[in-house]
């Protein structure tokens, strides 16, 4: 049987229990998976006639009725080969996993699927979240496919344009909130805490975690075999947890038989997480005001440090920041050279691969999966912001070759 239990004090609880704390010593739950029962489904191979997405693993998650589930196709996103961008930093197995290719944009709508059917089959009718974007745009479309009443709170000037389109467009209730995502999180959980109507979806929600454990299944099974290293952008460090639990998963049944690294990357100015792991500390120094352009990732007090943690220590793995300026160029350099445009916070595993060879983390010969965690339209304010507004012509072809400079030379577009 499934349950919940406390990541600090073991303490359990029952599946069907809403809490999202620890009653005993207020630390994080995670659902513990009947590995031996999921071990007796699976032995019926009926799941690998299925294809890839999150509910090929259903035997995996949480839901006991498939009536409950609420889904938008979620998962079966591309595993990239990425040979000329693998060149041109001197690797010779890069994959990037474009979670953009999800309904709603991004890595988050694996949670949410399995999120809101939890909620449903817990009779929950109004859910909430704090958001620095992605997780506003997924919650709200899921709540609106379910008929579920959608608050959502974020930060003040601080999201992604297409993400508050996103959250507008689907009809969540919509506050913008002044302050940081850390300030947005602290209020929704206040919220929650006053009115237990409410169903928090964070990712402090353990359901929302099981969803996006199936990242992890998928590589594994896009690849053969588990890569030697996940690289993956962390901010309230849920995703980094989640994949981390479905590679021990897929181990424990015998559906693998080796672990990634696992390699946590944060923007300079919002990275608490790299802090300790630097100073090997086993807790982190909230950051009191984050800043970074990748707005995804801008949060100081992540809610899922410890399971973020556990799963660097535990795999050996390693964690790293990148600059704004890092991030932008990996940007500009997964979409000019592999044809994945992703947001900035979704460019920093790319941001960082340089330095993580040149540190001697990674080698030549590793298999590396990067994890581009949203589309780059959700944020396209920032390309005109930062690369500049495209030119504009008079409708004259004179004009127009004059401009393109093909009347100097063709020859040197193809240098
Ligand atoms: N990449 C993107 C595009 C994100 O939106 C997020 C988190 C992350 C990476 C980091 O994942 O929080 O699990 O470590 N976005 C959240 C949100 C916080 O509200 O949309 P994490």
């Amino acid at each position: 049987m499934n349950y919940l239990k406390c990541i600090e004090c073991d303490a359990t609880y029952d599946i069907d229990e809403i809490i999202y704390k620890c009653g005993k010593c207020d630390g994080i739950l995670e659902v513990v998976t009947d590995l031996d029962e999921v071990s007796k489904k699976i032995s019926t191979n009926k799941w690998k006639g299925t294809s890839l997405s999150v509910w090929r693993y259903a035997d995996f998650l949480p839901i006991k009725d498939r009536m409950n589930i609420v889904t938008l196709n979620e998962g079966g996103t591309g595993l990239h080969r990425c040979k000329r961008l693998a060149e041109k930093i001197g690797l010779n197995k890069l994959f990037i996993k474009f979670e953009g290719e999800n309904p709603t944009g991004s890595f988050k709508d694996r949670g949410m699927t399995v999120g809101i059917s939890k909620a449903r089959e817990l009779g929950v009718s109004i859910v909430i979240c704090a958001s620095t974007g992605n997780t506003s745009a997924s919650l709200s479309a899921y709540a609106a496919k379910s008929g579920m009443q959608c608050i959502v709170l974020v930060p003040a000037g601080k999201i992604g344009v297409g993400k508050l389109a996103q959250a507008i467009a689907h009809g969540a209730r919509l506050v913008q909130v002044q302050g940081n995502f850390d300030d947005s999180l602290d209020m929704v959980l206040q919220l929650c805490e006053r009115n237990n109507q409410i169903y928090l979806l964070n990712s402090i929600n353990p359901f929302r975690i099981e969803g996006q454990k199936t990242l992890a299944f998928e590589v594994v099974e896009q690849l053969g075999v588990p890569p030697d290293c996940m690289i993956m952008p962390v901010g309230n460090a849920g995703n980094i947890s989640a994949a981390w639990k479905g590679f021990n998963e897929f181990e424990a049944v015998g559906l693998a038989e080796t672990k990634p690294r696992m390699i946590a990357v944060q923007a300079e100015g919002a990275s608490p997480i790299v802090n300790a792991y630097r100073k090997k500390a086993l807790t982190i120094e909230p950051i009191l005001s984050p800043e970074t352009v990748a707005t995804a990732i801008r949060i100081g007090n992540p809610v899922s440090w410890m399971k973020a943690l556990n799963a660097i220590y535990d795999s050996t793995g390693y964690a790293e920041t990148v600059t704004d300026q890092e991030i932008l160029d990996a940007q500009r350099l997964l979409a000019q050279n592999e044809g994945i445009f992703a947001e900035p916070a979704s460019a920093t595993p790319i941001a960082s691969l340089r330095n993580l060879m040149d540190e001697g983390v990674i080698d030549k010969s590793d298999s590396i999966v990067c994890v581009a965690t949203g589309h780059g339209l959700k944020d396209a304010d920032v390309i005109t912001r930062v690369f500049g507004k495209p030119v504009e012509v008079e409708a004259d072809i004179g004009k127009i070759e004059k401009s393109l400079n093909l009347l100097v030379k063709y020859d040197r577009w193809l240098e």
